[in-house]
């Protein structure tokens, strides 16, 4: 495989300065083998399965590096317990107030979906989104040999920081304004990925081709910026590079791929959706994150409607019937598909094949190195 040489790509002893968000160990692995960085996503991991998916990897990426993301936002609901203090769930489960409980039942009701079969647990609603719950994911993270740490939401406590440079781990940051970007500067962190509005999950309202440079003059030549969101295809991470970033943070593309594990039903709607068919809403997490546009997000954006609670209030609403839409989707007698959803960028209009990691990978980098030589000619 051509070598594409950014700063960042061989400090990492990455083949192309790509990596790849995914919740799926066999994406992660697969990325990483082919060149780039797969990059986990452990935000709906308990402690035990991650350490199943970080063993999978391990067993997997042929000694390429990899790294963990976690969701540790600097601002969430704690119910008064402060952010390094345990957290109090039936505190917390207390502020959710009896219309929302009440909205979510009627949406689910209007939808025909059951209640979850005697003995079918929900899925924990409590994984992530706060400090708390993330520190013993990082703890693990931190315990493998990964080569890269990123946190969604803020810049990360500076005690993570300094524990993961200790382990001569890199520390990344995503953000939607330069602002921040100087914040996760002062905080340690090495790396800032730059994500633009066009992003599936958390994002701002600044587009990626605005949003870089901003960022890239904002921090320096000296500190390596990965563009995010809206990036799918090779011409794009080019479009990235040309915008001064050192590679590029890739998130969607890998939503359809063969590797990937989510719910089948999920995929198809993925693969018939087009780039005007998401809306950035704080229906899934309490934050604006842009994700599939479907009844639920429209009952959650519906003005009549309660709202979305702050993080992690949302999340911990809405677990149990997000488990009982995807344990129902797709059988008679109910509706729960059309309420399937996933968080999931514009680039939902390119997703339109099942393909395995490393043909994307390798198409990726021919039409890069096309777009390149390219864009050289164009000086000759
Ligand atoms: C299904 C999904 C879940 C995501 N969850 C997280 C997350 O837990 N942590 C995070 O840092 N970014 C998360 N992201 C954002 C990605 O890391 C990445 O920045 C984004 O997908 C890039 O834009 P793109 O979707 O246009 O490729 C998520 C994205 C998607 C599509």
């Amino acid at each position: 495989m051509t070598r594409i040489r950014t700063p960042i790509a061989e400090e990492l002893g990455l083949e192309v300065p790509l990596f790849a968000f995914s919740k799926a160990p066999a994406v992660v692995a697969a990325v990483s083998r082919a060149g780039g960085m797969g990059v986990l996503g452990a935000v709906a991991y308990t402690v035990d399965q991650l350490r199943e998916a970080l063993d999978f990897i391990d067993a997997h990426v042929d000694g390429k590096p990899y790294g963990v993301d976690v969701v540790m936002p600097a601002k969430y609901v704690d119910g008064g317990a402060g952010h390094d203090a345990p957290l109090d769930p039936g505190k917390l489960e207390a502020m959710i107030s009896p219309r929302h409980r009440a909205f979510i039942e009627d949406l689910l009701a209007r939808h025909e979906v059951p209640a979850l079969p005697e003995g079918e647990n929900a899925w924990h609603n409590l994984l992530a989104w706060t400090e708390q719950t993330t520190r013993p994911q990082v703890e693990l993270a931190l315990s493998r040999p990964i080569k890269l740490l990123a946190n969604a939401l803020g810049p990360p406590p500076k005690d993570i920081v300094d524990k993961a440079h200790a382990k001569g781990v890199k520390v990344a940051a995503l953000t939607g304004a330069p602002a921040h970007a100087k914040k996760h500067i002062e905080n340690g962190v090495d790396i800032i990925v730059a994500q633009g509005t066009e992003a599936g999950g958390h994002c701002g309202e600044i587009s990626t081709r605005v949003l870089v440079p901003e960022i890239v003059d904002a921090v320096g030549p000296d500190v390596p910026v990965l563009a995010a969101g809206g990036i799918g295809c090779g011409r794009q991470v080019a479009a990235a590079m040309a915008l001064g970033a050192q590679g590029a943070w890739t998130g969607s593309v890998w939503l359809t791929c063969a590797e990937s594990d989510l719910h089948p039903l999920v995929v198809n709607k993925l693969l018939a959706a087009g780039s005007r068919d998401t809306v950035r809403s704080r229906a899934l997490t309490g934050k604006p994150a842009r994700q599939l546009k479907t009844p639920w997000s429209q009952a959650w954006d519906d003005p009549a409607g309660p709202g979305a609670l702050p993080m992690p209030l949302q999340f911990m609403l809405t677990a149990d019937a997000t488990s009982r839409i995807h344990r129902f989707a797709g059988q008679p007698g109910n509706r729960a598909e059309e309420l399937l959803t996933s968080p999931v960028g514009q680039i939902v209009g390119r997703m339109n094949q099942v393909r395995p990691v490393a043909e994307i990978m390798s198409e990726l980098v021919r039409e890069l190195e096309d777009s390149i030589r390219r864009m050289t000619a164009a000086t000759r």
